[in-house]
């Protein structure tokens, strides 16, 4: 079975607090795009894990984890060989690693024809990551909690989108950190999104898209405030961090912009990728 596994973006992206856990609740919209990560999944007599990227073939893999936690489930001998084609950049705030354990539930879930209930992969998905409910739900949500609680949003379009990364790395905990010494009150721009999306209006929708992260990672990696004024400059509706970063993300009217767009951060020595919102 191949099966796709899409990168999101945060349209939006506040944080509200800090649980007793450590981990923080925030509200925020994110969009499944059509940058994606390929799996093979075949049934196999143990549990098998290949990537093109040879780094990424250890034990703490999502993709081994997710599938662990699958037949732990359905508590089975049976197990299976996974193939992932990486694309999606990494860490990027593009929830590859989300995407690609999701992935895994779902097609897994197919290929033992469905033992497990929706709510069940939910409950399963949670427990390996922040942003790995909304990779199964894939499509735009608003998500609440750590991540994990979501509502389905309509109405955002498939808008044209470039994502571009350069040489910066960041670590989510850390950004989280850096986010929490500020003492900042709460940003609203998801408020703002959610009531332009009630009423159509495409440009407010664009316009109220925003990243709290942004105070922080513009210290630690000013590279991606670079990033976001270039995106703007090369005619970019709005543009902003994905998740803690480093990625960020253009949004354009039209796919002719965002492609010499795209071309144009290549030159400047970003990688850069079109794709579009999955809506
Ligand atoms: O859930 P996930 O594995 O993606 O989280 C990675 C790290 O990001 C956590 O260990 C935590 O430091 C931070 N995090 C957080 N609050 C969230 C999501 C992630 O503090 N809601």
């Amino acid at each position: 079975m191949i099966i796709k596994a899409n990168a999101k973006i945060n349209l939006t992206l506040d944080i509200t607090g800090v649980r007793a856990d450590g981990f923080h609740t925030l509200r925020s919209v994110m969009a499944p795009i059509s940058l994606s990560d390929e799996l093979i999944l075949e049934k196999n007599d143990k549990l098998e894990f290949r990537c093109n990227l040879s780094q990424l073939e250890t034990e703490d893999n999502l993709c081994i984890r997710a599938a662990k936690s699958f037949f732990n489930e359905i508590n089975t001998d049976e197990s299976v060989s996974i193939t992932l084609n990486k694309k999606i950049p990494f860490p990027a705030g593009l929830g590859g690693g989300s995407a690609d354990a999701a992935a895994v539930l779902r097609g897994l879930n197919q290929l033992y024809n469905n033992p497990l209930s929706k709510e069940k992969l939910f409950s399963l998905a949670e427990t390996l990551g922040s942003d790995v409910p909304l990779c199964l739900l894939g499509k735009t949500a608003l998500c609440e909690g750590r991540g994990e609680v979501l509502t389905e949003l309509s109405g955002v379009e498939a808008l044209p989108i470039v994502i571009a990364i350069g040489e910066a790395r960041l670590s989510t905990p850390e950004v989280y950190k850096k986010y929490d010494s500020f003492g900042l009150a709460p940003a609203n721009d998801t408020d703002k999104f959610l009531k332009a999306l009630a009423i159509k209006d495409k440009d407010a929708i664009i316009s109220s898209c925003g990243n709290a992260f942004e105070t922080v990672t513009d210290i630690l990696a000013p590279e991606t405030k670079d990033l976001r004024k270039a995106m703007l400059d090369l005619g970019a509706l709005n543009s902003h961090l994905s998740g803690s970063g480093p990625s960020v993300y253009g949004i354009f009217a039209d796919k002719e912009s965002a492609e010499k767009a795209a071309q144009k951060l290549i030159q400047m020595g970003y990688s850069a990728y079109n794709c579009e919102i999955i809506e």
